[in-house]
């Protein structure tokens, strides 16, 4: 995404783990001070006042350059691992890559515009980590974050919610009922299940099912799918769903479980090397 001629700018949702704050703000600290040494660019942090441990991380890159040679450069790659043991880091902008020559894009234009992976880089910043919670001034300025429709993040069992779905699966001909659950960033649970035809070829699968059902209800920014199936082997989403997932929902978490057990965790992009996606139109 860029800002101006020049600048661009990465977003990302960051989760602290419990009891980790301190950890991420001095963190943070050190990301300040090696951003504005290299001259990479300059960054502002929020804090979610509705919900302490989410924070929501701005970075301006000075240019495009900048912005590779930080993502290059081994003393911030060293702070990111860190970052990446104490949060959950969910990049809704990556404009760091590259991007198009001028102009706001949100991230729905993404397509249309080819705009950077907003998913790969990773970016964060802060200046500002919010009041503390005594601070607070009561009746202003309540909560910078969007409004919460249902649980958090990260707090619903999705693999329940799959295992619902897969209950409403119409797998007439294979006999094979899948169930999917995926959850949108602000915590709401789309599910999906497998529907079949008499034309086998116009069977959709579960993913994509749960997928649609969101992008149709205005959902734009997702963390976490489950898939079930009632088999002893994982079941992993097919390759048009790993297309389908990667495209709208990025590097998403993917939990795979059977009807009385977990299968495995996977992150997207491993399941979807060298992927082809709007940046390569
Ligand atoms: N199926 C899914 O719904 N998701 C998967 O991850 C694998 C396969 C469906 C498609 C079809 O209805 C049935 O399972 C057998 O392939």
């Amino acid at each position: 995404m860029a800002i101006s001629e020049r600048e661009r700018l990465s977003v990302a949702l960051v989760d602290v783990a419990e009891g980790r704050e301190a950890e991420f703000v001095a963190l943070l600290g050190e990301f300040e001070v090696l951003l504005a040494r290299q001259k990479y660019g300059r960054s502002e942090t929020f804090r979610d006042e509705g919900r302490p441990r989410r924070f929501y991380a701005l970075w301006y890159w000075t240019d495009a350059a900048a912005a590779a040679a930080c993502h290059a450069d081994p003393a911030v790659q060293a702070l990111t691992r860190k970052l990446y043991r104490i949060a959950r880091v969910i990049h809704v902008v990556n404009g760091a890559r590259s991007g198009p020559p001028d102009g706001l894009l949100l991230v729905d234009e993404r397509r249309g515009r080819a705009e950077a992976d907003r998913r790969t880089g990773f970016d964060r910043r802060r200046r500002d980590v919010g009041r503390a919670e005594g601070e607070r001034r009561a009746g202003r300025d309540r909560r910078l974050g969007p409004t919460r429709l249902r649980d958090r993040p990260g707090e619903v069992d999705l693999v329940a919610a799959a295992r619902r779905a897969r209950e409403h699966a119409d797998a007439a001909f294979s006999h094979f009922k899948v169930g999917a659950a995926l959850e949108a960033v602000d915590g709401t649970v789309i599910a999906g299940c497998n529907i079949e035809n008499a034309s086998f070829g116009l069977t959709v699968c579960a993913e994509r099912v749960a997928m649609f059902k969101a992008l149709s209800e205005g959902h734009r920014a997702f963390t976490r799918i489950a898939i079930v199936a009632d088999t002893e082997a994982p079941t992993p989403p097919c390759g048009a769903c790993r297309q389908i997932l990667w495209e709208f929902g990025g590097n998403l978490e993917v939990l795979l479980a059977n009807l009385t057990k977990p299968t495995g965790t996977h992150r997207l992009k491993d399941l979807l090397p060298l992927p082809f996606d709007a940046r390569l139109l």
